[in-house]
């Protein structure tokens, strides 16, 4: 019997992960570039983490957890997510003590039992970042710019940024309220999940895929209109700021998202691009404050986004952004019989310890065979070690694009390699 891959996993092989090498390595430059330090953390946490950080009525926590009790019979969570994990973290190590603003970042994988679909896996990719310790609404407006700065150096064009408020506390208890009593005279009318959802955190009821269309929704009450002046104050300096930087963007009053611990600022990153399939949120996030506090800690501001590095690769194919293919050889050494292996691995060797991206043949293949290969390995140079040259002490190099042959002294094949290389 084959075993094949777990649903709702992908492999990612060696001809698509310079793709992913790219854009990590993008990440990590642009990060450095805002001053955010990297983080890691476990892939598994207790499940509690997750039910207190995410929320008990999010679909996540409700429906997607990866969740099993180990040998000591301890429940425990693949993580769903990374928000929940950096502030435990934060928490644990109380990175807090200095009273300096913590900016982190993280990239790995996350996994959610989802339905499968383009763009929409089992196991995902994310990064993310997350800021403690500032209420500034001048944080939202960096970790927008970091977002887009990212999507532009990628080179993606056709991405809009949605942006909504979910309002501070007393806003968001007023705008539940609200939604609580427009909903109830048609509670029965809607899906079973809006049903339990309109008690529980009646602000996911409004970006329901099932009862978009209810004639309800259409009259429902908008958060703008429950804004405490603090509230819409945070929201007026993010945009005014975002303004400032030049940064476009869409105002989307239905915008939620789907973890329950947000508040204020929250906005969305998506694809625009034509074919892209039905997953068109590139990446996401907002201002969480009180999440520290929920999971155990001070009361630490906190405002974050992640991306899914999956559809930003989906992303880069549909817009086809191209890629340099960073597979290449520098040299390929090319034996004429098996009485110079000894000598091709020497040589290899003192390439390779030199810096020198080189290999060779393992199997014993005919000259021509040999140099078939090098070609399929994108080899800039060959290394023929011929019988008269190599008992000169001397090897044959090959530009494998002019076809230019010349002559060199072992002794001197790394520093002239170099040199041409260089050329
Ligand atoms: P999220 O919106 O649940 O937010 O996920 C962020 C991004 O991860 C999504 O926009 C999407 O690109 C990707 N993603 C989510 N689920 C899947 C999936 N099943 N398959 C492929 N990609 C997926 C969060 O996770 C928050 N922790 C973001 C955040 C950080 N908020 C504050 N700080």
């Amino acid at each position: 019997m084959n075993i094949q891959k777990a649903k709702g996993t992908y492999d990612i092989l060696p001809n698509q992960v310079y793709y992913w090498q790219h854009l990590e390595n993008l990440i990590r430059k642009i990060c450095e570039t805002y001053n955010y330090k990297e983080i890691r953390t476990p892939i598994f946490e207790s499940t509690e983490l997750f039910v207190r950080g995410v929320g008990e009525s999010t679909d996540i926590v409700s429906k997607e957890m990866y969740t099993f009790d180990d040998k000591g019979g301890r429940s425990l969570t693949l993580r769903p997510e990374g928000t929940a994990p950096v502030v435990r973290s934060y928490v644990e190590n109380k990175l807090y003590v200095d009273g300096q603003l913590t900016k982190l970042y993280y990239m790995g994988p996350m996994f959610r039992y989802e339905r499968m679909q383009k763009g929409r896996y089992r196991q995902f990719y994310q990064f993310g970042v997350e800021v403690l310790g500032s209420e500034s609404p001048i944080v939202d407006v960096e970790v927008i710019a970091l977002s887009v700065q990212l999507i532009q150096a990628l080179g993606l064009k056709e991405v809009k940024v949605a942006i909504n408020t979910l309002g501070d506390q007393e806003s968001r208890k007023a705008y539940r309220e609200a939604l609580i009593n427009h909903f109830t005279p048609v509670q029965q009318e809607l899906c079973s999940d809006c049903q339990k959802r309109l008690n529980q955190n009646p602000l996911r009821v409004l970006d329901c895929k099932v009862d978009r269309n209810h004639p309800s929704f259409a009259k429902a009450p908008k958060m703008s209109d429950y804004l405490s002046p603090s509230g819409k104050d945070h929201f007026d300096t993010v945009l005014n700021y975002l303004d400032l930087l030049k940064i476009d963007y869409v105002i989307d009053e239905s915008l939620v998202r789907g973890l329950d611990y947000y508040n204020h600022t929250v906005f969305e990153i998506m694809s625009n691009v034509e074919g892209f399939g039905a997953q068109t949120a590139l990446g996401g996030g907002g201002r969480y404050n009180g999440l520290v506090e929920e999971v155990g800690g001070p009361a630490v501001a906190g405002m974050g986004m992640a991306f899914g590095l999956d559809r930003l690769i989906l992303a880069l194919e549909a817009e086809k952004v191209a890629i340099a293919n960073q597979n290449y050889l520098d040299a390929f050494i090319v034996t004429m019989s098996e009485s110079q292996e000894a000598l091709a691995m020497k040589l290899l060797q003192t390439l390779r310890q030199n810096g020198i991206k080189a290999d060779k043949d393992f199997n014993n293949r005919k000259v021509k065979a040999q140099f078939k290969q090098a070609d399929k390995l994108n080899a800039k140079f060959t290394v023929l070690l011929g019988e008269t040259e190599v008992q000169q002490n001397r090897v044959v190099l090959k530009n494998m694009k002019t076809e230019v042959q010349t002559e060199v002294a072992i002794v001197q094949l790394v520093n002239e390699l170099k040199l041409r290389l260089e050329e």
